[in-house]
């Protein structure tokens, strides 16, 4: 196993299972990660912060704020740093906090911070476990992307038998090492995805535009690396990070990226168009600054932009996989499904942008995924989970 260069940021919270942690840092270190350890409080009456230190050859993080304005910095620091977040082990309270969004302390901070995927190796007594309240909240930190690694079953330390122990240090490192390393099965291939909002120039200075943040095309756009692909991130106005080692192309109006697109789609295997383009333009952009004319209204006359996907799929080649987004406010369905056929879409995905956690600048979505067999709906989760399930299906029609 090789974890070389990676930043993997391990939060032990309080329970009898952080002895294995020990062991989770060591393997993690021989395997080349760096890793930084932040403790619970009641972690530290299990397990003395030195041995993690000791082990991670990193400060340890602990809940004792001598100096809050540090812990104000570490916090972000720690949660931008993050290749993977792992929490082992992880009590019911800290899955409960992670449910509600509870920051009371170092660990519920940053983990509350982080974009990071997060990884969570429960351990716990059994009827903790399997009450109601942890049921809803592991529930609930699932369809939000959060990974599970375990607990297993067995006598726990109670002396109870059930599901509760945490898994084996050897399991926990692969889950890190399974989140890091990816599948790549979309070595190989070209993908295109467009991202952001187009900008449809009145005068130099002024400009009609969206709301678009660039967040669901540019997760898109990381999946797809991440996964092996070939990645161009065509993009227009956006305010997200733009991500590192994918090939970027820069457009500002619709008809730029209508330009672009057919210079650049004949040699990809699949386009996915989550970018958010203006049907209108204005007609006659004025080359200087309007002025205001006092008392009098401004008319501007807008001419209708191209349909971009709608020209994409015109001159779809064999082989090709088109994926659509449908930003919608009403009747999502009927009016996502009229545009996967309008635009020969092999899949769009609608959302509706209406719905809180939904759409434009968000850090969540809640789409569904039409192709011509129908309909799968999504619960509201993370872009980046999303764009992998949306990359599984493009997967899943090639292959088809
Ligand atoms: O960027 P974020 O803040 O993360 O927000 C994400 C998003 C809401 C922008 C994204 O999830 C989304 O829904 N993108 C599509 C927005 C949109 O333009 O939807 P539409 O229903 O108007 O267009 C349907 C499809 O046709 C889209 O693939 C669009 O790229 C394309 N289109 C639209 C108009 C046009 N003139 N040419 C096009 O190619």
């Amino acid at each position: 196993m090789n974890l070389t260069g990676k930043k993997i940021v391990l939060g032990i919270t309080g329970g009898i299972a952080a002895y294995k942690s020990a062991e989770v840092v060591s393997r993690l270190r021989h395997a080349g990660a760096e890793v930084h350890v932040i403790m619970t409080e009641n972690a530290t009456k299990f397990v003395a912060p030195l041995t993690f230190q000791t082990l991670s050859a990193n400060p340890v993080i602990t809940d004792t704020f001598a100096a809050p304005e540090y812990w104000n910095v570490k916090h972000v620091a720690l949660a931008q740093l993050a290749d993977v977040f792992v929490i082992a082990p992880a009590t019911a309270n800290i899955l409960a906090k992670m449910a509600t969004g509870i920051a009371d302390d170092m660990l519920s901070t940053t983990v509350l911070a982080t974009k990071a995927p997060v990884l969570v190796a429960p351990a716990m007594n059994t009827g903790m476990w399997t009450a109601e309240a942890t049921v809803q909240n592991t529930e609930t930190l699932r369809k939000r992307g959060v990974h599970f690694v375990g607990p297993d079953s067995g006598i726990l330390a109670c002396g109870d038998k059930g599901a509760g122990r945490m898994s084996e240090p050897e399991t926990i490192v692969e889950a890190i090492s399974d989140i890091l390393n990816r599948k790549k099965d979309l070595a190989g291939l070209k993908v295109l995805v467009t991202a952001g909002a187009t900008r449809e120039r009145l005068d130099p200075v002024r400009f009609l535009t969206n709301d678009s943040s660039g967040k669901m095309g540019f997760a898109l756009a990381e999946a797809a690396r991440d996964r092996g692909a070939e990645t161009t991130l065509v993009k227009g106005s956006t305010t997200a990070k733009i991500p590192d080692g994918i090939r970027i192309i820069e457009i500002e109006s619709a008809a730029d990226l209508l330009r672009t697109m057919k210079k650049e789609c004949c040699t990809q295997d699949v386009v996915i168009q989550a970018a958010a383009v203006a049907d209108y333009r204005v007609e006659n952009p004025s080359a200087t600054k309007i002025k205001k004319k006092k008392g009098e209204p401004l008319v501007i006359t807008l001419a209708e932009n191209p349909d971009i996907a709608q020209a994409v799929g015109t001159m779809k080649k064999n082989g090709q996989t088109l994926v659509g987004f449908a930003a919608e406010t009403d009747h999502v369905l009927e009016h996502a499904a009229e545009k996967l056929t309008a635009k020969n879409l092999d899949m769009i995905v609608a959302n509706d942008v209406t719905k809180p956690g939904a759409g434009f600048n968000t850090d969540t979505n809640i789409a569904t995924l039409i192709t011509g067999n129908g309909a799968e709906e999504l619960p509201i989760m993370r872009k980046r989970q999303l764009a992998d399930i949306i990359l599984d299906r493009i997967t899943e029609i090639r292959n088809s």
